[in-house]
């Protein structure tokens, strides 16, 4: 078992396939020109296999794919065949846009559950996020998934003067669509411009919502990052991701592992440890898996404090979320 000095046991690998995506996010790709990993640089599918493989033997009982978009790689089916092997709760998170492609892999790879990102439900500001016209595209997709009995969480990444005046849309949608609706308070990365008098916060969004519904709080699960809302009588549910205001890092229990194969023990560890050349080399990667864990800092990566309106975004060191992959 991967347990790290707090004493938080490590079960959730969270794989990226690829820093491409068919989508433009400005929030998530940084300002400059970005140049995406050569295919050489990025772990190939059976390397994807092998260190899969490694984390299960060390305890890992949940696998969620992420990007870019993870559905932009050519042998993305064949990277969900081949995990869906393992004994693992296999997931995705997904812009959605391929999703049409996918349900027969999904299906057979026995997913039950994945997410999706979606930060409006209007067309025309969808297409000012993503620089890409699939706002009907992804909607339909999302009712797609449902139609196939998969559950569909939805990631709506909360920015102040930017979606605020949606959020009550998302939860008037969740009354006769079985959706869940995810709100995640702004984070900041490499390049996304992140300022603190963006970031809508867990209390601001309740506040919001009160206006128009009455809500009752949903049971917590463990090592739930989301706290969960339902409006009595609806099919869906909403939830809100409180990374900025009230950070959730005592019950982590969450690796990640880049399109290049490095390993990182948080999402906003600077530190990164290299699995990929180690494997190619031939080099046993549990010993560094282990020290990754070891080393992970108590809360935020040790880059901040929950005191998020005092962050210096300038001065954390991080990849880009387009590389990370959440
Ligand atoms: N803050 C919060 N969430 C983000 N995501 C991407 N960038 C950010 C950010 N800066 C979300 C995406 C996706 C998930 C992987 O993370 O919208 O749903
Ligand atoms: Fe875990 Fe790091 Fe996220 Fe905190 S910030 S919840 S330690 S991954």
């Amino acid at each position: 078992m991967l347990i790290d000095q707090f004493n938080r046991v490590h079960d959730y690998l969270r794989i990226s396939l690829t820093d491409n995506c068919n989508f433009r996010c400005f929030y998530c790709m940084p300002e400059e020109e970005y140049e995406f990993t050569p295919a050489s640089k990025l772990m190939q599918a059976n390397e994807i296999e092998a260190i899969a493989k490694t984390f299960v033997g060390l305890g890992v009982k949940k696998i969620r794919l992420t990007g870019g978009e993870p559905l932009v790689r050519k042998d993305a089916a064949e990277i969900i065949h081949a995990l869906s092997k393992l004994p693992v709760t296999l997931t995705m998170t997904t812009n959605g846009a391929r999703l049409h492609e996918f349900i027969p892999t999904l299906k057979q790879a026995g997913v039950t559950s994945l997410n999706v990102s979606l930060d409006t439900l209007q067309a025309d500001k969808f297409q000012l996020i993503t620089r890409r016209d699939q706002f009907q595209r992804v909607y339909d997709n999302i009712h797609l998934l449902l139609e196939n009995d998969i559950r569909a969480k939805v990631n709506v990444v909360a920015m102040k003067e930017f979606n605020d005046q949606e959020i009550n849309d998302f939860v008037r949608w969740t009354k006769d669509v079985p959706v869940h609706v995810r709100f995640i308070e702004f984070m900041p990365f490499q390049g996304n411009k992140w300022t603190s008098n963006k970031v809508l916060t867990w209390q601001q969004i309740l506040q919001i919502v009160e206006a128009e519904f009455s809500f009752l709080p949903l049971k917590d699960e463990l090592n739930e990052t989301a706290k969960k809302y339902i409006v009595p009588g609806h099919a869906g549910t909403f939830a809100v991701i409180s990374t900025m205001s009230a950070p959730f890092c005592g019950t982590c229990n969450r690796m990640r592992l880049t399109a290049d194969g490095k390993m990182k023990n948080c999402l906003f560890s600077k530190e990164e440890t290299d699995l990929l050349t180690a494997l190619r080399n031939g080099q046993d990667i549990i010993p560094l898996i282990s020290q990754s864990i070891h080393a992970k800092a108590k809360e935020l990566g040790g880059q901040f404090s929950a005191d998020f309106e005092h962050i210096e975004a300038s001065a954390i060191q991080n990849r880009s979320m387009i590389t990370i992959g959440g």
